[in-house]
């Protein structure tokens, strides 16, 4: 008979356990700090083909498993697939990042197709249903999505390294037209999510990365309410699969995040006080973060010392250790086998 030890650590902290050490992964994971991603990406001119690719997607998943023995794996794919899907133009130039053919008006907003994303993301479903014969037993399977906010962004700017000026403008001028973008979203999202899960995703998270930059009122109507909305479906379709938000830079608002989608889990930056998250933010989700990834870049005592902090003030609640932000390109992959025998307490 199944004990509760033998179920995987990751799932184990939705069951309300404090498991400790707690389980580990870090967004990111897979990507340019790591050689045998370059190597494979060196060969793949075209990035969302690269995401489309399952054999190539899949194996970059496996790269950080087999050198950490992380407890969770993030399939390899990207937020920008969901608008790829449907039908605007997406591409990723090297040393730029992200450019779209900007989407700003009703008339432009009308191309998008929200009964293409389904099928057109056939190959990410592929990609999952590969690891999850591949990874170890002990590891979960991680699917994801980007919230609405965060991808409208992109949608409107057309590129990144903005802070979403047009999409807010956008948004406080023509609250109807910018909502019905937020509604396409809402609905594409959730059934690609769902998709995920009857491909063997595990555990969901949704990326809003660019929550931070919102007054209070656009945070309630463009991030609270619209995740609300993707967990409340998703939830209805796939009840009992952990679904774990990341408003990123929220600050006080929060718990409030928290309390009104309804997510099983909260990823928090690293500019959240973690005593102060397991003070204010309700006993039923589970925290998971935040280190600051520079630590990693910068790795030794200073990342020793962020580690023990994060670790002392979780060790009451169910949490799972991750980054306040995603893995950069400059981190030595050495720091992060370091960091993880620390969180393990194989070092002293
Ligand atoms: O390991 C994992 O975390 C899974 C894969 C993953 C990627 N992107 C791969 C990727 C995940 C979860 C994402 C999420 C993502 N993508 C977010 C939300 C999280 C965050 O970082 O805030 C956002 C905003 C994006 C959009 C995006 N994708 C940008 C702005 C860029 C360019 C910047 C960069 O780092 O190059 C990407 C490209 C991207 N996505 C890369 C990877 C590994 C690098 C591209 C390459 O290898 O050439």
């Amino acid at each position: 008979m199944a004990d509760s030890t033998s179920k995987k650590s990751f799932l184990r902290v939705f069951d309300g356990e404090a498991v400790s050490p707690p389980p580990i992964w870090m967004m990111r994971q897979a990507g340019r700090y790591l050689p045998e991603y370059r190597a494979i990406r060196a060969n793949i001119p075209s990035f969302l083909e690269f995401c489309y690719s399952p054999d190539a997607a899949s194996e970059v998943t496996l790269q950080p498993l087999r050198r950490y023995n992380f407890d969770a794996a993030i399939v390899f794919a990207d937020i920008l697939v969901i608008p790829d899907a449907l039908g605007q133009e997406v591409a990723f130039k090297e040393g730029e990042g992200p450019v779209l053919e900007p989407i700003r008006t009703l008339e432009e907003m009308s191309i998008l197709d929200v009964d293409r994303v389904e099928e057109a993301l056939t190959p990410v479903y592929e990609t999952l249903k590969i690891l999850s014969r591949e990874i170890p037993e002990t590891t979960s399977l991680i699917g994801f999505a980007g919230a609405p906010w965060t991808v409208a962004l992109y949608m409107v700017e057309g590129r990144g390294k903005t802070e979403g000026e047009r999409a807010r403008d956008w948004a406080y001028s023509a609250p109807q037209e910018f909502h019905k973008l937020i509604d396409i979203l809402v609905e594409a999202t959730s059934r690609y999510l769902i998709q995920q899960v009857k491909a063997g995703a595990e555990v969901l998270q949704l990326f809003d990365s660019w929550a931070g930059a919102l007054s209070v009122e656009q945070f309630r109507e463009l991030v609270i309410e619209p995740n609300r909305r993707i967990v409340e479906k998703v939830r209805a379709a796939c009840p009992g699969t952990p679904i774990i938000g990341f408003p990123r830079n929220g600050g006080v608002l929060i718990p409030e995040f928290v309390e009104k989608t309804g997510v099983d889990g909260v990823s928090l930056d690293h500019s959240v006080p973690l005593d102060w998250a397991v003070d204010n933010i309700s006993d039923n989700c589970v925290l998971q973060g935040n280190l600051d990834n520079r630590l990693l870049v910068v790795g030794g005592d200073a990342m020793n010392r962020g580690i023990d902090t994060i670790l002392e003030q979780t060790k009451s609640r169910p949490f799972a250790f991750n980054l306040g932000h995603g893995i950069v390109p400059q981190t030595p992959p050495e720091h992060v086998g370091q960091a993880m025998d620390r969180i393990r307490g194989l070092s002293s």
